[in-house]
């Protein structure tokens, strides 16, 4: 079953074909960063109109480059939520409307449940049950997966997600949005001179907080002015050590409380190279296994969205004719996953 995958839910336009037996086909990006970069962050309304200009010129390439004609897609998938309303509509309208052009089944992919099982591209299946720390612009999550479609909410954040501290961070140290990646180049240079808290983790619990980091970020700035190269590469370091012992330390306790095997990390701060340093550490002591996505998978893509849509589809899930897209949506509603993976799945994948 070849599925066309398709996601705009923030400020990437990505199209990708998955077939279930084969693998992944072909896939897209469109980035949409130089767009917003001015603006130093997503403006939601320049979101949307780009992913008008993107998406159908995404759809021809990628059909083109797996050799593949429209009539050959046999369902389409597309992120129905959660993120911006607008950014959502546009591939959720043309999704359904072309499923229901070439009259195959079309399906909404909560854009998260995409994100965890973005590993699942890179060879499969995925033992559960799992944990997956999902740590993106919008989000740190950690999430028990008893089985595929089956998603428990073990913490959350309370404000800042890591991806928007790391970015609200790198603005402070004068970084181009969004300053994640910038911020980690950054750190490589430097010592940890500065103690940032590590928030939360000195009581029980898996909730994240990042914004009273940003603050002290901004405080060591303005005591230590004029900040040269190093004295910002230090605050960098310091802040990037911060919040990557925050999250292994609420990782370790997942895992711990969950007695899991397999932690998988998604997401685009999953791409952050101290984070993943600690974790490989960490599941080395503790024995379980540690997945991620490839790094280009890591961040907003359309193959995680083909993959996703390609099980719900294989799983009976169809969404009718209404085009329908929520802003907010909790995993939890989502309903668990109960089909035979093809015998070639674990190949293909
Ligand atoms: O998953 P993603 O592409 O988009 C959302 O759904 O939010 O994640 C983007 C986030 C941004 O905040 C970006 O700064 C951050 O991931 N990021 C990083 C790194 N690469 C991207 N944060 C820390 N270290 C990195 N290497
Ligand atoms: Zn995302």
């Amino acid at each position: 079953m070849r599925v066309l995958g398709i996601e705009s839910s923030c400020d990437e336009t990505g199209v990708a074909l998955y077939c279930l037996e084969r693998g992944l086909l072909a896939h897209r990006l469109h980035s949409q960063i130089a767009l917003h970069a001015a603006y130093g962050g997503v403006v939601p309304e320049l979101a949307s109109r780009d992913h008008v200009r993107r998406l159908l010129p995404l759809v021809q390439e990628v059909l083109a480059e797996a050799g593949l004609h429209r009539g050959q897609i046999d369902g389409v998938a597309y992120t129905a939520g959660p993120g911006l309303i607008g950014a959502l509509m546009v591939g959720a309208a043309a999704g359904r409307a072309l499923a229901w052009a070439l009259d195959v089944p079309a399906v909404g992919v909560h854009h998260l449940e995409a994100h965890l099982l973005a590993p699942l591209l890179e060879g499969g299946p995925m033992p559960t049950p799992f944990v997956a720390l999902l740590v993106s612009g919008g989000h740190s999550m950690l999430i028990e997966v008893a089985e595929l479609g089956s998603y428990r909410l073990l913490g959350d954040t309370l404000d800042d997600a890591a991806g928007e501290a790391f970015d609200k961070t790198a603005k402070l140290l004068g970084l181009p949005y969004p300053g994640g990646a910038a911020l980690a180049q950054l750190a490589t240079q430097g010592q940890t001179t500065h103690s940032f808290a590590r928030p939360l983790t000195d009581r029980p619990g898996l909730d994240f907080s990042f914004s009273g980091l940003k603050t002290q970020v901004m405080l060591a700035i303005q005591r230590n002015q004029p900040l040269d190269d190093s004295g910002r590469a230090n605050v960098a370091k310091s802040f990037e050590e911060a919040v990557t012992e925050t999250l292994a330390i609420k990782c370790r306790r997942a895992m711990q409380q969950t007695g899991a095997g397999l932690l998988i990390v998604a997401g685009g701060v999953g791409a952050n190279r101290r984070l993943r340093e600690r974790l490989a550490a960490d599941a080395d002591g503790g024995g379980w296994q540690l997945r991620y996505p490839r790094t280009a998978f890591c961040t907003d893509n359309g193959a995680m969205v083909a993959l996703a849509g390609a099980l719900r589809l294989a799983a009976g899930d169809r969404q009718d004719l209404a085009i329908d897209v929520r802003p907010r949506w909790d995993l939890s509603e989502l309903a668990p996953m109960r089909f035979e993976l093809p015998p070639t799945f674990a190949r293909a994948a």
